[in-house]
């Protein structure tokens, strides 16, 4: 049987790797009414559709939301919002918490924050290769180490990546909603 609870998962996705997060969570949440929308489509609406909750599935750019997302957010009050997000970055540590806090800023200022869950995404590879062959000097230049790990990461999210920040979102969401 269905839930009676209306989600509506907005999507905003440049190279896909957010795209595959987000098609995971709807493929999941399917016992609910889910509305999956990019989030283009959902910023030429006059009216934001109404729904209990609100999943923003972004993409890191600059340590927080993609502009776009941010824009989504920014039309939303008083509503509960979980936001996924994919990044080049690794998600644990100083970096991934610094990514987490701007984001909870960005929601709280207007609504509530039902969580926050992170998956790491491939970068391009003519993206990695352009940093790497930057001078050293250079801010966004990488090391050979760097290089590697940033190449191992192509295909993620992988399987195991999207299972497990869909079973945190499934606890953190299902308690709030049988509150
Ligand atoms: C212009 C640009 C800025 C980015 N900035 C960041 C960043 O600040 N931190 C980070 O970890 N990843 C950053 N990334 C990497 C993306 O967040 C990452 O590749 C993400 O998975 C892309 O999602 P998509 O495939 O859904 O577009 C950036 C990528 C681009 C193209």
């Amino acid at each position: 049987m269905k839930r009676e609870v209306k989600i509506l998962l907005s999507v905003s996705s440049v190279t896909g790797n957010t795209r595959r997060l987000a098609d995971y969570f709807y493929e999941k949440l399917k016992e609910c009414t889910v509305e999956m929308i990019d989030v283009r489509e959902l910023l030429k609406k006059d009216k934001v559709p109404e729904a209990d909750i609100y999943i923003i599935a972004f993409w890191c750019r600059k340590a927080s939301m993609d502009f776009q997302s941010r824009a989504f957010l920014e039309r939303l009050q008083g509503k509960r919002v979980f936001a996924i997000g994919t990044m080049g970055a690794e998600t644990v540590g100083h970096y991934g918490n610094r990514v987490r806090g701007n984001v909870e800023a960005l929601i709280t200022a207007n609504n509530a924050c039902l969580g926050i869950q992170l998956c790491q995404g491939a970068n391009r590879p003519e993206r990695i290769e352009f940093r790497r062959n930057l001078p050293p000097e250079d801010p966004h230049h990488i090391d050979e180490e760097t290089y590697r790990k940033k190449m191992d990461n192509q295909g993620r999210p992988r399987e195991a990546d999207m299972r497990n920040a869909w079973a945190c979102a499934h606890d953190r969401m299902w308690d709030l909603l049988e509150e």
